[in-house]
């Protein structure tokens, strides 16, 4: 009788275990990657929007989503920069947020022998 219950228990945590691991890809899978173009249009107001290849910049970043969404933990769905940087009394504007984040990789790439552009009008293209 004991043993039943036991071999019943073991039986219960492996089938657990299972479930736990089945959920647990499922989430991965689920994450939104976001578009693979982004037309950045957020703050608009003197420059040409700037068309952003997300997918390929995903691509070059080797899947590692913090290295720009770095508010959340890798695996972690990320958010938009705007929700944080966009506010009222954010620490660091929304604008000084993508230029430090694209401009700063790009500076760094091309040191590397790459040619990512760094000129205004590169990004805001007319
Ligand atoms: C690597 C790409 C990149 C480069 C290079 C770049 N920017 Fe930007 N910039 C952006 C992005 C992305 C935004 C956010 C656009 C938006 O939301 O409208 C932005 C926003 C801005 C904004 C605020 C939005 C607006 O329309 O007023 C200004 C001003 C600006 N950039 C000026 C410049 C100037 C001047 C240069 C050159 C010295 C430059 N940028 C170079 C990517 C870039
Ligand atoms: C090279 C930088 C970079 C990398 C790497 C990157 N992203 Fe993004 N992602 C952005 C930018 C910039 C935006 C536009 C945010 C905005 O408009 O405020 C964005 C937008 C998004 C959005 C849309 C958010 C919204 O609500 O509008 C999702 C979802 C997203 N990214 C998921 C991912 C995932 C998942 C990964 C990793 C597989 C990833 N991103 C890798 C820069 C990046
Ligand atoms: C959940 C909120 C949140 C989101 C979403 C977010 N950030 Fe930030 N970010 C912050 C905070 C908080 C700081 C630090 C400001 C401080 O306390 O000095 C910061 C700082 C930064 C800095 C300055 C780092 C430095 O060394 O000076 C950059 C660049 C930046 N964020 C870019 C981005 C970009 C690009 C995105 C979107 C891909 C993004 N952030 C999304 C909250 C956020
Ligand atoms: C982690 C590094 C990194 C970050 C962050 C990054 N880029 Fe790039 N970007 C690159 C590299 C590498 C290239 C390609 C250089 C090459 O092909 O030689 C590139 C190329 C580009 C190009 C040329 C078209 C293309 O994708 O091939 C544009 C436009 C561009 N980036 C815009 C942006 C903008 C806007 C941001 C910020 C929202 C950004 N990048 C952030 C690394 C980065």
């Amino acid at each position: 009788m004991k043993r039943v219950v036991k071999s019943g228990l073991v039986l219960g945590a492996i089938l657990g275990v299972i479930a736990l691991l089945g959920l647990g890809s499922k989430a991965v899978s689920e994450i939104n990657k976001g578009a693979a173009t982004i037309t950045i249009d957020v703050i608009k107001k003197t420059q040409a929007p700037v068309l952003f290849e997300h997918k390929k910049h995903q691509e070059r970043a080797g899947d590692k989503c913090i290295t720009c969404h770095h508010s959340e933990k890798e695996g972690e769905q990320p958010k938009a920069c705007r929700e944080c940087h966009n506010k009222e009394g954010a620490k660091v504007a929304l604008k000084d947020a993508f230029h430090k984040s694209c401009k700063d990789c790009h500076k760094k790439e091309n040191q590397a022998g790459k040619k990512a552009p760094e000129k205004c009008n590169e990004c805001h293209k007319k």
